[in-house]
Parts: structure tokens; sequence; C-alpha cells
């Protein structure tokens, strides 16, 4: 892609960037805001996972194949029900398999190379009309919308990580011992922070929220007020 290409502007739209390790809370908490303020909301995790997917299917794993493979994918999220959004490759649906243990691993392996991100840049910024549109990820407050209108980090400690995602595998009848869990969460972690092109790191002007004490609930309301306070100043 042409790095000077012009990317899409802001305009008419607020945008809030909502960036943070694995395992937070970032979707839950805002499907559930985007939800309720009418915004549109991206999963930018989602189209990393797209462009593992491909590379495991295809084969591939070299940075100019995964940049091109990020670049022409026909990617789309569509609607699947009230409120609910699947993700597609062109007409396969592939939001289950978007959410396997080896699909993300092999996204984070290629969201370490730059030639992808950039690559993938344009379908972010591109997102979502107005009124506005949140994003999920682990460098939309840095990289992607440097300018957005609010910007929060979510994290959680490491443990209280690996429990929740034990609980979510457990929910779906898939078994995997904790330590397993937390040993795989820890080793994402450290390639997503390490990484030399956009790694993950809060934006200095961002608002950390801790949910390691929090329920699902209280996380959603404490971000709802944040929300509320750049929507309705
Ligand atoms: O949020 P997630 O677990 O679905 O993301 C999968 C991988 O994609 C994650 O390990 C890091 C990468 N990713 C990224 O580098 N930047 C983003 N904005 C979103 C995800």
């Amino acid at each position: 892609m042409d790095m000077e290409e012009t990317l899409p502007a802001k305009g008419d739209r607020v945008i809030i960037a909502v960036d943070g390790p694995a395992g937070a809370g970032k979707g839950a908490v805002c499907r559930a805001v985007a939800e309720r303020f009418g915004l549109a909301y991206l999963e930018t995790g989602a189209i990393y996972r797209a462009v593992g997917l491909l590379a495991l299917r295809q084969g591939v794993s070299d940075e100019a194949g995964l940049a091109e493979l990020a670049r022409t994918m026909p990617f789309s999220f569509r609607s699947v029900g009230p409120g609910r959004f699947g993700a597609y490759l062109g007409e396969e649906e592939v939001t289950a398999q978007l959410r396997e243990e080896a699909v993300g691993e092999a996204a984070s392996k290629a969201a370490a190379l730059p030639e992808v991100r950039r690559a993938l840049l344009h379908f972010q910024r591109g997102y979502g009309g107005p009124p506005g549109v949140i994003l999920d990820g682990r460098d939309v407050g840095t990289v992607v919308w440097p300018e957005a209108d609010l910007k929060i980090f979510l994290t959680a400690s490491l443990e209280e990580r690996a429990k929740r995602r034990a609980l979510e595998l457990r929910e779906k009848g898939e078994t995997a011992s904790l330590e397993e869990i937390r040993q795989r969460m820890a080793e994402r972690d450290a390639r997503d922070s390490s990484r030399t092109h956009a790694p993950l790191l809060p934006a200095t002007d961002a608002v950390t929220l801790d949910t390691t004490p929090l329920t699902l609930d209280e996380s959603i309301a404490r971000v709802t007020l944040l929300v509320a306070s750049v929507l309705h100043p």
C-alpha cells in the first residue's frame, strides 16, 4: 500500500478508542456501550484474526505475503440478527473460527509485522459513520486514532483475565487448564507488548480502567459514564 495514501478523516464522528490486553473485557464492554449510545463498534482484533486464519489456511508466513492477504482479503461484518454481527470472508461466515486459539496465535504473529499493520489501517479508519464509533484493540488510541475524542485503557491482572477466559471456554463446553490459559496469555501479552511496531501501550492521554475488582456490569457502567461525558458534555 502506498504510504502516502490519504487515510479517512475523522469528519463528523465521535471516536472512542479502547485498548488493552486480551481478556480485559474490551469486547463485552464496548459492545454494550456502543449499543446503548447507538454507536458503531469495531473489534479490530477480528481483522488481525482474519489475516491469521487466511495465513494458516494458505500457509503464508512471510511479511510481504501476509501484507498482501491483509490488503486483499474480502473481510466484512454483516448483521446476523438483532444487534448481532458476524465476521465474513467473502460469503463465508468465519465468526467462530476467528475465536480459535491457533488463529489468535497466528494473528498475534502477523500483527507484529509493520506492513500488515499498515495494510489494515485504512479499514479501521474508514469504519463506522456518524454519530460515531467505538474501536477496541491494542493501538487504537496510539496509532489508528491518535485524535480520538476519548481513549480508555482497559486492563486487568493476568490471573483475573485467565480466570475469565477459562470460564468462557467452560461455557462453550471446551476445557483447558487455568495454568495453560495463563501461560498462553502471558506469552501473547509479551509478544503484543514487546514488538517494536505499535506495541500494546496506553496512550499518554488515556484513562486507565483496571477491571480486576469489577464485575462486567460495573465495567460497563464506568465506561458508560466516560462515553456519556464526551457525547453530552
Ligand atoms: O484482541 P484479540 O485477542 O482478538 O487480538 C488478536 C491479536 O491481534 C492480538 O494478539 C494482537 C493483535 N491485535 C493487534 O496487534 N492490534 C489490534 N488493534 C488488535 C489486535
